[in-house]
């Protein structure tokens, strides 16, 4: 007996309308579907959880399931229906006992759901996660009540929705034609399955537009009580080269920041902060400077390792601020590309990253050239109890 996650994450997130799908966004630092697969991969009962994904979303995908040990995806459709369908057929090879399928846009379904789910399967070819209606409901028309609809025996259907996978499969080929079925339950009902109605939760929210992201971000930052801000410093002295790395740009100059990595001071600064908020030793302790394999490193995967250490611990990475103190090269040209930087190699918004530069009037070893310093403080948020 074996029961696999099916989650479908091969749309396109038009209504929330950012620069890419809504499954691949970071809520909170963590990518909405790597919210969402993790909830199934570590739940006890589900043996393997596939991912069907828009083909072209290769890449993305890749990045955000990074970690997680998964078949390859599959290549879904043009509507959620044929998505679906075809997960299942790539499932078919495995011929699992039960199926669960899911929106990858919902990142916030419990393990008890699940466990609602599959313990209806025992007895039922399938079953859903669904809430009450609690509100009263009003037929309108034309902006005027048209009548009140008794809301008693009304449910909001969620997903995860459960069945036996052959049922389910069967149901959906014989529902290929048509478009206007919304879920797996509607398919299911269609060949004339019986599907049970369990207890969803009122947190299982579908992220659909902008407003709900927001909400979405709210309610996890919410939880991560434990505000911490940590502060970092770094030196390093130019010699002559050809480039200077700050913030993982290179900025065009005959001199280069000199030190066992590449040296960038920036990120070096920026690392220490993160790892004085979580209270984790420095930088030279992560990363011995005794140790080959940090020699010529790209000081980006400093940073990553930062910022998984954060996430290890299911916190999120509020507010990164860092001071590059330098008369040359110029900074300003590059602070746009070298916060982008930062953003995306952190996982989080660019409006959480701020870099500034400054000079020392010529005083002190920046001001001589000698060298470049940086500042940083990052402000992060972990879970559990306040002050
Ligand atoms: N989905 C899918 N294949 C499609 C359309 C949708 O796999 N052709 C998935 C989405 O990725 C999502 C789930 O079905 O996880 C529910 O769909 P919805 O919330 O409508 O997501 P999108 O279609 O991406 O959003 P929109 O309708 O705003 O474009
Ligand atoms: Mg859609």
């Amino acid at each position: 007996m074996t029961t696999f996650a099916l989650i479908v994450a091969a749309g396109r997130g038009e209504r929330l309308g950012a620069g890419r799908p809504k499954q691949y966004l970071p809520l909170a630092g963590v990518p909405i579907l790597a919210r969402t697969v993790a909830a199934f991969a570590r739940h006890p009962r589900i043996d393997s959880v596939q991912v069907v994904i828009r083909p072209g979303d290769e890449a993305l995908y890749e990045e955000a399931v990074r970690g997680f040990a998964l078949p390859a995806p599959v290549a879904g459709g043009a509507s959620r229906q044929e998505s679906v369908r075809r997960g299942l057929d790539a499932l078919d090879l495995h011929k699992p006992t039960r199926v669960l399928i899911h929106d990858a846009a919902r990142p916030f379904v419990s393990a008890a759901a699940i466990d609602r789910v599959i313990d209806a399967l025992e007895t039922e070819p399938g079953a859903i996660a669904a809430v009450p209606v609690a509100d009263t409901l009003k037929r309108g028309s034309e902006g005027r009540i048209a009548g009140t609809v008794d809301r008693s025996g009304l449910w909001r259907a969620q997903t995860p929705q459960g069945f036996h996978f052959d049922a389910i499969r069967a149901a959906h080929h014989a529902a290929a034609t048509r478009a206007d079925l919304t879920d797996d339950a509607a398919v299911a009902e269609l060949a004339g399955l019986d599907v049970a109605l369990v207890a969803g939760d009122e947190g299982n929210m579908k992220i659909t537009t902008a407003e709900d992201l927001a909400r979405a971000e709210g309610i996890l930052l919410a939880g991560l009580s434990d505000l911490r801000v940590g502060s970092g410093y770094d030196v390093h002295r130019l010699v002559p080269g050809d480039g200077v790395w700050l913030c993982g740009v290179k900025l065009p100059s005959d001199r280069k920041l000199d030190g066992h990595s590449d040296a960038d001071v920036a990120l070096h600064a920026i690392v220490d902060a993160i790892l004085g908020a979580l209270g984790d030793g420095d930088i030279g302790q992560h990363f011995p400077p005794s140790d080959a394999t940090w020699k010529g490193a790209p000081s980006r995967l400093f940073l990553e390792h930062a910022a998984s250490l954060v996430r290890a611990r299911s916190g999120a990475i509020a507010h990164i601020d860092v001071t590059i103190v330098c008369e040359r090269p110029k900074v300003s040209p590059h602070r746009a590309a070298m916060r982008a930087t930062l953003a995306s190699l952190l996982g989080i918004g660019e409006d959480r990253v701020s870099v500034k530069a400054t000079t020392t009037e010529g005083l002190g070893l920046t001001g001589r050239g000698e060298g470049i310093a940086a500042q940083a403080v990052a402000t992060i948020r972990l879970p559990g109890a306040a002050l």
